[in-house]
């Protein structure tokens, strides 16, 4: 069996097919039914959230926060993600600045965010990379002294703490993605979250085409999400803490086995609960990620290069260069991780890296 970036868990099926029998019975799959109700409020309260908005997708759920903030002209954002967070901007019909991003965090940097700003500027558009938080303090400062508005994409991000509570709490939107690769999935979906109830009346309107019942209220679209599909988040939410501890130790083996060579690995700083998402690992040059993906393809081992190209090189985006986005865009690699991966499947990894790198991983001095 090929050893991909990921594997989606599945939870048992008996679980699954207790929840279609019931909707079955209910004869009530889509158009906010039982367990999209109930999936809303168990997200609520599984991360402390105000208020819970599912939808359709990662993507949407970035539009329609653009769409309820009324956002115009210019979003700041970061080149070191995947497209999907830039095409929701140009979709939403405004243009995305990019600004370069921190190298240990690999989340946009606030100072050059603030260089980035311009009269046209209507927001920051920020993503949890690998589930890192951004600097929200910084982002969150600069947002109010330029009167910008801030959407965090934390497709990442879900179950991460920042000093204790959700980073989905930051900022004035945040938009997850619940794509059957995402730590917490509903085959396909997403979310979107905000304190302020105004605005998450906002979304759901504009998540249901614009209208409740029979009365009109303006432009809206479908992103809405099913029953099968909040059935399926209800099964997975809770196994969810289990898969999180089987991929803390599987990140652990990685970090103990790579921590003597000459790579980047993920730093979790001190005050964040990680959600073990992502084991990226930035390599000396590209030429080692080349050799890496090579010798690892031919034992049927493939990590993904999460995030090339970076997204100013997009062929249907213009942006100046952002040099540190790029240098790393082009050296990294994020290797398989998931509930399932064994130590053997670990240890094959990284003696294949070491081998490139010409050092020892640290199980084989011992
Ligand atoms: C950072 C980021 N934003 C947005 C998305 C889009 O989410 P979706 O696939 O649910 O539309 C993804 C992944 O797919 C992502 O990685």
């Amino acid at each position: 069996m090929p050893l991909q970036v990921t594997k989606t868990f599945l939870p048992p099926l008996e679980e699954y097919l207790a929840y279609v029998r019931q909707i079955w019975q209910n004869g009530w799959i889509t158009n906010g039914g039982p367990f999209s109700v109930q999936l809303e409020a168990a997200l609520k309260d599984y991360l402390k959230l105000d208020h819970v908005v599912l939808c359709n997708n990662g993507t949407i759920a970035l539009q329609l926060a653009i769409r309820a903030l009324k956002l115009h002209g210019e979003i700041i954002t970061t080149p070191f993600s995947y497209a999907a967070s830039v095409n929701a901007i140009i979709w939403e019909n405004c243009q995305p600045v990019f600004a370069d991003i921190d190298p240990m965090t690999f989340c946009l940097d606030p100072a050059k965010v603030e260089a980035c700003i311009t009269p046209r500027s209507s927001a920051i558009l920020a993503v949890h990379v690998y589930g890192i938080p951004c600097d929200v303090q910084a982002l969150a400062d600069l947002a109010k002294s330029f009167g910008l508005k801030i959407i965090y994409d934390a497709a990442h991000a879900f179950g991460v703490q920042v000093n204790g509570s959700s980073v989905l709490q930051y900022g004035d939107i945040t938009a997850c993605s619940f794509h059957a690769t995402k730590l917490f999935h509903t085959a396909e979906g997403g979310m979107v979250t905000c304190s302020d109830p105004e605005l998450a009346q906002q979304l759901i309107l504009l998540r249901q085409f614009g209208h409740i019942g029979e009365t009109y209220y303006g432009l809206g679209i479908n992103g809405k999400c099913s029953e099968l599909h909040a059935a399926l988040g209800l099964c997975m939410l809770p196994h969810l803490n289990t898969v999180i501890a089987q991929r803390k130790k599987a990140f652990e083996h990685y970090c103990q086995l790579l921590t003597s060579l000459p790579v980047q690995l993920l730093h979790i700083p001190s005050n964040v609960t990680y959600n073990y998402a992502y084991f990226p690992v930035v390599f000396p040059s590209p030429k080692a990620v080349q050799q890496v993906c090579t010798l690892l393809a031919e034992q049927q081992i493939f990590p993904r290069k999460y995030f090339f190209p970076p997204l100013n090189r997009l062929p249907h985006v213009q942006g100046p260069s952002c040099p540190i986005a790029e240098n790393i865009s082009s050296r990294v690699l994020a290797l398989p991780l998931s509930h399932a991966i064994t130590e053997v499947e670990i240890e094959q990894v990284c003696s294949i890296i070491s081998k490139v790198l010409n050092t020892p991983y640290s199980a084989l001095q011992t």
